[in-house]
């Protein structure tokens, strides 16, 4: 599938997937500042934004594969870093385990390694036979909104929630769907954890009631090396919220594990 994305700066490639049901534009101040030093590619994932968003049931692997694709019509085959956030961590993932030659780095944010609860997976078909009858993606909306921030930002910064109902509106009722499904059917990746080889950061807002501080303090714990990095004044969208503090960890994390240059200066 041809996916829709974003493509700037200069350097090394950062792949940045984003969380559901939102789009590429979530990543606007990290394309801002990270591809200020870095090539910052970032799609609409498959159902989402300007990307198609085919009928029927998606899963987490065809997506990566999407991703995949895009590497490959971009002509890069040298491995790059790939960050993702919330479903596209769970992307990210599946990319780590059925392509880790394609990986040169790992940011994985606010996400998590397990598969949905039987109540988590039956709560996710509620909303797909919500959104199906609504015929837009409004139930979802309605029930994430309250979730993703933190109180914080929602007491201080609401100027920052209105530009994401945006996007999420912008996502045919079908694309959410079908990644609601996807969602539901992802296996358990946790058993991934202890062989990734690559370095990862893992980074999640302090305040995000989604995907755990704790759930990800383990993650960080099975994968060797990893840092945990707990972002203040957050919610599950981290790089969203607290763009500042998000990108000058990921870009600390980045320059730390540049490839070092193929020959050493004389
Ligand atoms: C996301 O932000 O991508 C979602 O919260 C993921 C999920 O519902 O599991």
């Amino acid at each position: 599938m041809r996916l829709a994305y974003t493509d700037e700066g200069p350097g090394p490639a950062v792949v940045l997937l984003h969380g559901f049901p939102l789009g590429r534009a979530m990543w606007k101040e990290q394309v801002a500042a990270i591809g200020s030093m870095y090539r910052v590619i970032a799609p609409d994932l498959r159902g989402h934004g300007d990307s198609p968003a085919p009928d029927g049931d998606y899963t987490i692997d065809e997506m990566a594969d999407d991703v995949v694709e895009l590497l490959d019509t971009l002509g890069l085959d040298v491995p790059v870093v790939v960050g993702g956030l919330s479903m596209g961590g769970y992307i990210a993932l599946s990319l780590a385990e059925r392509y880790p030659e394609r990986i040169r780095a790992l940011l994985l944010m606010d996400t998590r390694a397990a598969a949905d609860s039987p109540e988590v997976a039956a709560r996710r078909e509620e909303l797909a036979q919500a959104v199906l009858s609504a015929g837009n993606p409004s139930p979802v909306i309605d029930a994430m909104i309250p979730r993703l921030f933190s109180p914080w930002i929602s007491d201080n910064r609401p100027e920052l929630v209105t530009p994401l109902r945006r996007v999420m509106e912008r996502n045919a009722a079908r694309g959410v769907v079908g990644a609601l499904r996807a969602m539901a059917t992802r296996p358990d990746r946790t058993p991934v954890l202890p062989g990734i080889r690559v370095p990862t950061l893992v980074l999640v807002g302090e305040e995000d009631v989604v995907t755990t501080p704790v759930e990800h303090q383990a993650m960080a714990d099975a994968i060797p090396g990893a840092r945990l990095e707990v972002v203040p004044r957050a919610g599950h969208l981290a790089p969203y919220e607290n763009p500042p503090v998000a990108n000058g960890v990921i870009l600390r994390f980045l320059d730390e594990h540049q490839e070092p240059p193929p020959h050493p200066p004389s």
